[in-house]
């Protein structure tokens, strides 16, 4: 241990190791800490230094800006430290702190929703009562495999716990899923954890934005949004690349003729042959039908660079900065180690 770390909002101090971020030490000693990416591109896990100092390792401007840092923030994921320092999270808005479980489940269900994303269903065996908010991801652990992030698609009032896992090329957790996952296998799930969650006190108009697999949080945000009676305008935008990467379009397009507040746009970025979809990426479709974002929030999930591609257009479109709720889904091969 090389420094103790004081958390404002945790009862006892923790140790941090020799080359330990904040973040890393604070999820090992079970802190309920807000975090995203761990790799200093998303912002959750802004933190207020209130005493010493750390070195901050490199991350994005959207993540912390250098107002910010003159005021004293840091990046708790990109944090490290040779003396002891005490620290405290950003309480944001209607932040979701629910309490972390340790879930033992079982597959109960799996569906093939495209060529490359698999439905996965899970029903809770032990360790609950689970209680997340939309949007928010757990930690999943599946037979013999090392442990992922995966997003709820699920609304907290079901029963199971639902996944979109899209098999990612090279990658060694979706190929398993895609390939030997069976119904009835053991499954843990540690969580929940993020901020890019529903926030049920803003009631201006939502634009859902969605790539790929992205879909999970984002279902779940706007299914939970119109389950508690949101009567505001809810725009839902489903980005992928051709004709086969669509899934739940029919699911979409009977909730959007029930709620006439909810809008349901395709864009497909590289169809294979004609089509009377809209086409393009996703941040163009936006960019062309919002002059002004002014009020509205922002839930984007994703590929990173979907994600990033978007951020700029929703700030140019006067979207505070604090309304754009976003979860890339890094792997951990974007996520490098903490070098200061
Ligand atoms: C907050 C969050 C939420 C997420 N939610 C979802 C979700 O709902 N659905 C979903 O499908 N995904 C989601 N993800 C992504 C998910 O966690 C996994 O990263 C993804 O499934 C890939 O895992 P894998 O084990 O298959 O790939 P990995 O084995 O981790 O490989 C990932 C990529 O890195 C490459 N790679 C592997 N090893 C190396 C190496 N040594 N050097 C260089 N490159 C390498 C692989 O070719 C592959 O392209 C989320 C991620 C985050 C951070
Ligand atoms: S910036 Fe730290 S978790 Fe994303």
């Amino acid at each position: 241990m090389v420094a103790t770390v004081r958390i404002r909002q945790w009862p006892t101090p923790i140790g941090l190791g020799p080359g330990q971020v904040v973040l890393e030490a604070a999820l090992n000693a079970g802190v309920p800490y807000p975090f995203g990416c761990q790799s200093g591109n998303c912002g959750a896990c802004k933190s207020l230094l209130i005493a010493g100092s750390v070195e901050l390792a490199e991350h994005s401007e959207f993540a912390l800006t250098d107002e910010e840092k003159a005021q004293g923030l840091v990046l708790a994921c990109r944090s490290m430290a040779d003396d002891d320092i005490e620290i405290a999270w950003i309480e944001g808005e209607d932040l979701a702190l629910h309490a972390q479980r340790r879930l033992d489940c079982r597959v109960a269900a799996l569906d093939r929703l495209t060529h490359d994303i698999t439905g996965v269903t899970l029903a809770i065996g032990s360790g609950g009562p689970f209680a997340f908010t939309a949007g928010q991801f757990v930690r999943v652990t599946f037979p013999g495999q090392k442990t992922r992030d995966y997003s709820m698609a699920n609304r907290l009032e079901e029963p199971n716990l639902v996944f979109h896992i899209r098999h990612m090329q090279g990658g060694a957790v979706s190929a398993f899923v895609a390939d030997e996952l069976e119904v009835g296998m053991p499954v843990v799930v540690e969580g929940p954890n993020g901020i890019a969650h529903f926030k049920e006190a803003h009631t201006g108009p939502i634009l859902a934005l969605a790539g790929g697999s992205g879909l999970a949080p984002v279902a779940s945000i706007v299914e939970t949004a119109l389950a508690k009676g949101r009567r505001g305008p809810i725009h839902l935008y489903f980005g992928a690349r051709d004709e086969r990467d669509i899934y739940l379009e029919g699911r979409f397009r009977a909730l959007a003729e029930k709620h006439p507040n909810l809008s349901y746009t395709v864009v497909l970025s590289q169809p294979s042959g004609p089509t009377s979809r809209r086409t393009g990426f996703l941040h163009e479709a936006v960019a062309a039908d919002f002059p002004s974002l002014d009020g509205a929030k922002a839930y984007v999930a994703g590929p990173p660079v979907m994600v990033d591609a978007m951020t700029p257009v929703l700030v140019a479109r006067k979207m505070r900065r604090e309304d754009i709720h976003a979860d890339a889904f890094y792997t951990e091969a974007d996520k490098p180690k903490a070098t200061a």
